[in-house]
């Protein structure tokens, strides 16, 4: 498999499963096997150019598991401070005996001029709006693992290898979200249907680069089809001009609510890739409720990331696997 991972798309169904089922594998692992251990004189840099909570976080605590070496990268109080390029960082990192680099990015392009500067693995952390893969990776083993557990049975789906029958809703601030484009880009390799909800200033008026069964800006179409449903938030930041839908209009008819939930399958369940706002985007009883897998997508997210890492790396996950 290559060692860069900067695309959903650039990626065949079967290499994504092979990450996934690696990501399964080592969430079921001893980690404390010698191998895990050896990895030590691997050194990754972690470089966010943009805030980052959980992604940052996840992917320290998986190399960490994967006995790697960590270089926390804080661009504020780096020489980007002093005009040094991103380029000349990245080339001097390396220089500095760097083996990859995790990279999140403000602006689309830097990633794939990153890793065409330097020879090393680069990985994609989330790449302004165009892609955040390795979030996607995670959600994928998180819905595998609620169809495992048969939360789907009485929705007529038993076994992962039935994910094309998923119907799938993403909620909200579309047009600036990178997990939405790497989420719907992985849904069409596995034949799952994606539906896009949200007010019309916030769903694409172009070819998003996935196949969509429905866009709309009225929950009321689809929520009594939809066996999964992901709830984005609204990235003010992003936002050229003012967000002039109030948020307690936004609240009614996009909020996941108790109410929106009386009207869905009672198999349905809940997903936000984080961070959320409580009581806007998603209701906190429903957060806290049991369809909720949103704590499960953290906890995946590490398994993603070490299948990513370990692919990036070499490491012998699967000499691991023979023992
Ligand atoms: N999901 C996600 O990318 O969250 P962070 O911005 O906190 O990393």
């Amino acid at each position: 498999m290559r060692h860069n991972f900067i695309d959903i798309e650039d990626f065949s169904a079967h290499e994504l499963s092979e990450l996934a089922v690696r990501a399964e594998f080592l969430k079921n692992t001893d980690l404390s096997s010698p191998i895990f251990m050896e990895n030590k004189n691997k050194i990754l840099a972690l470089i966010f150019l943009e805030n980052s909570t959980r992604t940052r976080i996840s992917f320290e605590i998986a190399a960490k598991k994967l006995g790697l070496t960590v270089i926390g990268f804080d661009s504020e109080k780096s020489s980007l401070e002093k005009g040094e390029s991103i380029k000349d960082t990245v080339l001097t990192l390396k220089a500095l005996g760097v083996n990859a680099i995790v990279l999140r990015a403000s602006s689309a392009s830097s990633i794939n001029q990153v890793a065409k500067w330097i020879q090393i693995p680069v990985i994609n952390a989330g790449n302004a709006m165009r892609s955040h893969p390795t979030q996607a990776i995670g959600d994928f083993i998180t819905i595998r693992e609620a169809i495992k557990d048969r939360k789907f049975v009485d929705a007529g789906i038993a076994s992962p290898d039935e994910f094309s029958k998923l119907k799938i809703g993403i909620v909200g601030d579309i047009i600036h979200s990178r997990v939405a484009r790497s989420l719907g880009e992985l849904f069409e390799k596995f034949g799952a249907s994606t539906y896009l909800i949200g007010p019309r200033e916030l769903l694409p008026r172009y070819d998003i680069g996935f196949p969509v069964k429905m866009i709309t800006d009225d929950f009321g179409d689809c929520i009594q089809d939809l066996d999964i449903i992901i709830a984005l938030r609204i990235q003010l930041e992003r936002l050229r001009e003012p967000f002039l839908v109030n948020p307690i209009n936004y609240r009614d008819r996009y909020g996941i609510t108790k109410s929106l939930m009386a009207d869905a399958k009672p198999t349905a369940l809940v997903m936000h890739p984080g961070p959320q706002v409580r009581d806007l985007e998603i209701d906190s009883d429903i957060v806290d409720s049991d369809c909720s897998l949103i704590l499960k997508q953290v906890e995946n997210s590490i398994y993603a990331r070490m299948a990513v890492l370990s692919t990036a790396l070499n490491i012998d996950i699967e000499g691991v696997m023979r023992k």
